[in-house]
């Protein structure tokens, strides 16, 4: 599975809080919005507005991609902890999936509410909370996060996220989990899921035993048996 089609999957489950927290945070009325760590461009192509949309990325190659998917949005190759922008000059900036893959988070977060007068981070994960049923099932969930801290992510930091904010100085207005109960995952997406599961754990995990997870993994679904729930935060606020 490419990247964009993994993010565009993340992009849905947070669809909905997007439409309630751009609503809040006055995207209507914004001329300046920017998305930090904006990869393959998920989030910034399903945007609907007459303002002027940034996106920024470190790496090059989402960048490209980006271009293709929001194509009206202007890109700049730059790094989250040095924000090549003026202090306030966006009226929104926000991320999604970014502060859990940096390395100083706060850091982040003080140039986000530098160059911005309202700042969002809509999804950083907690896999500390994170709930498998059946219990059979429980090491993916270890695997998964030993996975994520290789691949330099701290799979933590969604519980840290509103006192993040809150240390550099942005005024919270709002801040919790993303709700996705009742929320039940496609054919297409469990496959997806274990498609990056598979390639993650190759090397680390003997095939075998995740065959076996993948197999009770599916027979857990089949009989409507299967909870994975990953606590998810949100935050905004004011600067
Ligand atoms: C999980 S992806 C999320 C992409 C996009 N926000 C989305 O949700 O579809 C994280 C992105 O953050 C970028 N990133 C990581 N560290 C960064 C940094 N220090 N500065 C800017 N971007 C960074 C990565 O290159 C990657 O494209």
């Amino acid at each position: 599975m490419n990247e964009h089609t993994r993010y565009l999957q993340q992009a849905a489950w947070t669809r909905d809080l997007r439409t309630y927290l751009f609503d809040k945070a006055g995207l209507a009325g914004a001329r300046r919005v920017l998305e930090v760590g904006c990869g393959t461009g998920a989030i910034l192509g399903e945007i609907h507005t007459p303002a002027a949309l940034h996106g920024l990325d470190l790496e090059p190659e989402p960048l490209a991609q980006c271009q293709i998917h929001a194509v009206s949005v202007s890109l700049t190759q730059g790094d989250a902890h040095f924000l090549p922008y003026p202090n306030r000059s966006f009226d929104i900036v926000y991320c999604h999936f970014l502060l859990l893959w940096v390395e100083n988070p706060l850091q982040v977060a003080c140039e986000m509410a530098r160059v911005g007068r309202t700042v969002i981070a809509f999804a950083e994960p907690d896999y500390s909370q994170r709930v498998d049923e059946p219990p059979e099932l429980r090491p993916l969930g270890k695997w998964q996060t030993e996975a994520l801290q290789r691949k330099g992510a701290n799979p933590f930091f969604g519980a840290r996220l509103a006192e993040t904010f809150r240390q550099a100085g942005i005024r919270l207005e709002e801040t919790g989990p993303i709700q996705t109960s009742g929320r039940k995952r496609t054919a297409e997406e469990w496959e997806n899921e274990w498609a990056v599961m598979e390639s993650d754990l190759a090397g680390f995990v003997r095939g075998e035993d995740i065959q076996n997870m993948k197999r009770l993994d599916e027979e857990a679904r089949r009989r409507g048996g299967r909870v994975l729930h990953v606590p998810t935060f949100f935050a905004w606020g004011k600067t």
